[in-house]
């Protein structure tokens, strides 16, 4: 049997009256990159939430690396299971104190800053620039590297490049990628931009209304969708493309 980073069993999230998951059961194998898809509101960024546990399942289970979230310290998870959201956040202070913050938080430090800025694709002498003095897409290698630094064997990016422009976004989605190659990191990425789904992903979710809909290979999804779901869903983005 192959190994999991990730398994969602039958995961239900309620909060007030409204159903934000329903029932989601799915396995990210280790080192894939699954592209999670699918109409807004439909609970992409409320699935990787419950991964590092910033919320809390209310019904199911979601096993990291095979032990179930509220089984895991919760820094050691936070540790393991990185994130990178669609605005970068920056602090202020320099690239490096931006890349050694998460350490700090857990009381270690960055041991090799040079090759970590190798590693996100920013030139060496960036390192004592303040964050604030880069461009969108410098930054978001910067957010990236703060979580690499932590060294986390999965990663959750949402939305990731869709502040970017093209050049900037294919900048961040290459350095990602390398990453992956070097690292073989899992990766649970959401992102609007199918092409971009279409270039980085081994596995599609399509997901709307709280459920994990389907489930496929980059290819096949891309060939022809199983349901009528995930087949509304791309003919209604292909039009959005073309108007
Ligand atoms: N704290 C909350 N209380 C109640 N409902 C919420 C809360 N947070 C999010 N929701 C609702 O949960 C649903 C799913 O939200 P979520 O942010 O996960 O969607 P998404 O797929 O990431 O959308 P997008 O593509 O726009 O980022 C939405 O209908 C949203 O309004
Ligand atoms: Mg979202």
């Amino acid at each position: 049997m192959g190994r999991y980073a990730i398994e969602f069993d039958d995961l239900s999230l309620r909060i007030a009256q409204e159903e934000l998951l329903r029932g989601v059961s799915g396995k990210v194998e280790e080192g894939c990159i699954v592209a999670l898809i699918g109409p807004s509101g439909a609970g992409k960024s409320t699935l990787m939430s419950v991964c590092n546990l910033m919320r809390t399942p209310t019904a199911g289970n979601v096993y990291v690396d095979g032990r179930e979230v509220r089984e895991w310290p919760v820094r050691k998870l936070r540790q393991k299971v990185g994130m990178v959201f669609q605005s970068p956040t920056i602090f202020p202070g320099t690239v490096e104190e931006n890349l050694a913050y998460g350490l700090k938080l857990h009381g270690q430090s960055l041991q090799d800053p040079g090759s970590l800025l190798q590693d996100i694709g920013l030139d060496s002498d960036l390192r004592t620039r303040p964050g604030t003095e880069l461009s969108g897409g410098q930054k978001q290698r910067v957010a990236l590297g703060r979580t690499l630094a932590m060294q986390p064997d999965i990663l959750l990016l949402d939305e990731v490049t869709s502040a970017l422009d093209v050049h900037a976004k294919l900048e961040v989605e290459r350095t990602i990628l390398r990453l992956h190659d070097q690292r073989h990191t899992s990766m649970l990425w959401v992102t609007h931009d199918l092409e971009q789904a279409r270039r980085v992903a081994d596995i599609i979710w399509f997901m709307a209304e709280g459920r994990l809909v389907e489930t496929a290979d980059a290819d096949s999804f891309f060939a022809r969708p199983q349901t009528t779901e995930a087949r509304r869903f791309m003919e209604m983005m292909a039009e959005g493309e073309t108007r």
